[in-house]
């Protein structure tokens, strides 16, 4: 069928698969704790994909252009035998980059099982290196150091690292050079990103971004930054590298400076819906269909239609959409 493009000239060329609705954590800007409590129900079982399908649609979507392909969740570390899933979609052979997002808590115990099953690259979120504003951000789940473990048994196990720091004002940009400081003795690159409005419940007003803009001031006061091209066309970060080295750290602007124009990213939540926006409301259900028994050219060609038809550009649109749709979360579509 070959590369499929949406009505702006946008072909697929990330796929994000969420493997689990769950997550331990319970961070402020995502999964607050006073509506996601202890009698939050998450998906049950049987709704949710299993590896056979979840490598089959991966393997479907690399016939539509996809190129890199990204685990999240939830927290995708809960998924039971997810070092299964991990090899299944690296054998398929059609992806060269597979990456996993995590929030890091279980990945002392899993970074070598994961690398041992073809992992190449890991992206850990981690807020704050203090531990009341982590606990505070997180939901006083786990720990820095709990972390910071993971993010050195990856390293050790032979894994790429990236961290993820969202920033919010007033409550973390005192982080910002602490972070990137451990970034740069550990040598992995560190990302930035603009507090966004995701879902319905985590309060996000403007007030609170601290901007991409605030960041690189900040970032600059202690490093000398060069600015350096994108990698590809679509990709979120503005990149920078620091003092002359190869160490990076990333700005990820989508609220002060959106880049729907380029945004080539196709989600598919745990439940098997396949979603065009992170600020989508309604997936398409393609499980559904999986488990009627079409095949792949049919299914192929239901995901051509939607993408064929997609105008999403949210972060755009943002100040005349925001009050008027219900959004799905973000633990439900993966970042
Ligand atoms: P690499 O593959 O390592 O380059 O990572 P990436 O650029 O795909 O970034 P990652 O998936 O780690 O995304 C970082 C963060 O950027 C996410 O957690 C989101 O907060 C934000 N983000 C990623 N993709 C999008 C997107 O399509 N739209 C918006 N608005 N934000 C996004
Ligand atoms: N704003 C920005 N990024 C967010 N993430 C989750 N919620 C938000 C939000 N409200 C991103 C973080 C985290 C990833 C899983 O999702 O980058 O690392
Ligand atoms: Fe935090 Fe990720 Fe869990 Fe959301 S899914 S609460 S961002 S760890
Ligand atoms: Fe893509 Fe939607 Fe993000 Fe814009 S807001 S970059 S269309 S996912």
């Amino acid at each position: 069928m070959g590369q499929v493009k949406d009505s702006l000239g946008r072909p697929i060329r990330d796929l994000r698969i969420s493997v689990t609705d769950r997550c331990n954590f319970r961070c402020k800007y995502c999964m607050p704790a006073e509506i996601f409590g202890p009698r939050y129900s998450f998906l049950p079982k049987r709704q949710i994909l299993t590896f056979e399908e979840i490598t089959r649609l991966a393997k479907i979507f690399s016939f539509l252009g996809t190129l890199k392909l990204r685990i999240t969740g939830g927290e995708p570390l809960l998924r039971r035998d997810l070092p299964l899933l991990v090899k299944m979609l690296c054998e398929l052979g059609e992806y060269e980059d597979i990456a996993l997002t995590t929030n890091g808590y279980l990945l002392s115990k899993y970074a070598k099982e994961l690398f041992d099953s073809g992992l190449k690259r890991i992206t850990v979120s981690l807020d704050s290196l203090k531990e009341t504003t982590f606990k505070y951000m997180n939901g006083g789940v786990s720990s820095v150091q709990d972390v910071a473990k993971g993010i050195e048994a990856a390293i050790g196990a032979g894994l790429c690292v990236k961290i993820n720091v969202v920033v919010q004002k007033g409550v973390n940009e005192d982080q910002i050079i602490p972070i990137a400081e451990y970034g740069n003795n550990l040598g992995i690159n560190t990302r930035f990103i603009e507090f966004m409005d995701v879902g319905n419940h985590n309060k996000w007003i403007e007030e609170k971004v601290f901007s991409a803009r605030n960041i690189l001031k900040v970032l600059k006061s202690k490093f000398s930054l060069e600015a350096i091209g994108s990698n590809y066309r679509g990709e979120v970060a503005q990149r920078y590298r620091v003092n002359g080295s190869s160490w990076e750290i990333g700005l990820i602007s989508s609220i002060t400076k959106p880049f729907c124009q380029d945004c080539s990213r196709a989600r598919v939540s745990a439940d098997g819906h396949v979603f065009t926006c992170l600020f989508g409301t309604n997936g398409f259900d393609i499980r559904s269909h999986m488990r009627k028994g079409l095949d792949d050219d049919d299914l192929m060609g239901l995901i051509s239609k939607i993408w064929a038809q997609r105008k999403d550009k949210y972060s755009e649109d943002r100040a005349l959409l925001r009050d008027n749709l219900e959004k799905v979360e973000m633990h439900h579509i993966g970042g």
